[in-house]
């Protein structure tokens, strides 16, 4: 199960809207017989490209998959047809498939006399498709909310400007970051006044192949000239100012992982809904005394309603060429 979860982190492999599945074929010694991955949408399962790369020799044998085998036709036909039409003895499976589509591949193994065990590094496979487990469970999105900080909470001077407020190496993280999620989402102000392209980019500032959807959230029409609205990738304006509705319209669109970079208004109308799953805080050793607050008001009047995070990593972001030294804290609600 470890190589098969392996072989579904193969890099380069998209996080959506497929899962990332790795299948191996054992022979009863333990020995591998053949191994596959699914490439993304529209590729064989992982299944497939094993049976395809074992042939004649399948028969007999255990297929080890990180995900429960798929019950439907899709592009590619069901997982579980392909097991039971190549002879398969046994398979152990981590995560179950939940998705209303694909779910009862186990009970379609059993009937035709397969023995079927689920449950092995479970919580490996779940973890390795994050977005697509949750989505799946929740019915929305997964949302990460990202925000560049002074050590004083400021994202933003009083005169409204903001460039840049993170190093060149925070920077280049969140464009690796964005790269993992299917939507980028903006409130119109921060179209407005900071004019972002909302683009993927590599480390000499070029578009990557595989953008995600660039979302804006507001009810006021957008000025033409924004480079959000240029055709380097797909652009949604989502007219509504209701995070709930927002998360609907893009869950609509099979989004799952949903990449929130503010402004201030946005972020503070997703926590009060308790939309937001996940934080990723880039701090940067500078202070302004004045400004726009990282995140609106929330409500919050005494320190015992304080909204609470738990950290599940630092990273130090080191500066080069004079660049100030950024930390990155990942935290999840409690
Ligand atoms: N440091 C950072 O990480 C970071 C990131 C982003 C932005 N910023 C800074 O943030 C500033 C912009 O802040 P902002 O708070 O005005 O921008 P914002 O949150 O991007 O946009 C606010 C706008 O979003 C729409 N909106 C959507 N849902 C809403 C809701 N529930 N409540 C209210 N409005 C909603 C409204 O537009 P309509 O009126 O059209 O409905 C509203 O005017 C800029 O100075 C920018 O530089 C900093």
């Amino acid at each position: 199960m470890r190589r098969a979860l392996q072989l579904a982190a193969t890099p380069g492999v998209p996080h959506g809207p497929n899962p990332r599945v790795g299948c191996v074929l054992l022979a009863d010694d333990g020995t591998e017989v053949a191994e596959g991955f699914h490439r993304g949408a529209g590729t064989p399962h992982a299944e497939a490209a094993a049976l395809a790369e074992a042939g004649e020799s399948a028969r007999g044998t255990t297929a080890v998959v990180t995900l429960e085998p798929c019950n439907h036709t899709g592009r590619t036909g069901p997982c579980a047809e392909a097991l039971i039409a190549a002879g398969i003895r046994r398979v152990v499976h981590a995560a179950s498939d939940q998705s209303s589509v694909a779910t009862g591949g186990a009970d379609r193994l059993r009937a035709a006399g397969i023995e079927v065990e689920g449950g092995l590094m479970a919580d490996d496979a779940r973890a390795l498709n994050r977005a697509w487990t949750f989505a799946v469970e929740h019915g929305r999105p997964y949302v990460t909310w990202k925000f560049a900080t002074t050590l004083d909470g400021r994202s933003a001077a009083a005169d409204g400007t903001s460039r840049w407020v993170s190093s060149r190496a925070a920077r280049l993280d969140t464009h690796r970051l964005r790269a993992e999620c299917d939507t980028m989402l903006v409130g119109a102000n921060t179209v407005v006044v900071d004019d972002p392209e909302l683009t993927v980019r590599d480390e000499v500032d070029e578009p990557v192949a595989r953008q995600p959807l660039r979302a804006v959230m507001g009810l006021r029409d957008l000025p033409a000239d924004r480079r959000v609205l240029n055709d380097r990738a797909e652009t949604v304006q989502l007219r509504t100012r209701d995070p709930r509705e927002a998360l609907e319209l893009l869950h609509q669109r099979g989004r799952q992982h949903v990449f929130l970079e503010g402004g201030p208004t946005l972020a503070a109308a997703f926590l009060e809904a308790g939309l937001v799953d996940e934080v990723v805080c880039y701090v940067a050793p500078m202070l302004l005394g004045a400004g726009t607050s990282a995140v609106a008001d929330l409500g919050i009047t005494t320190i015992a309603e304080a909204l609470r995070l738990h950290v599940d990593d630092v990273h130090v972001l080191q500066g080069h060429d004079g660049e100030d030294t950024n930390v990155r804290l990942t935290m999840r609600r409690h």
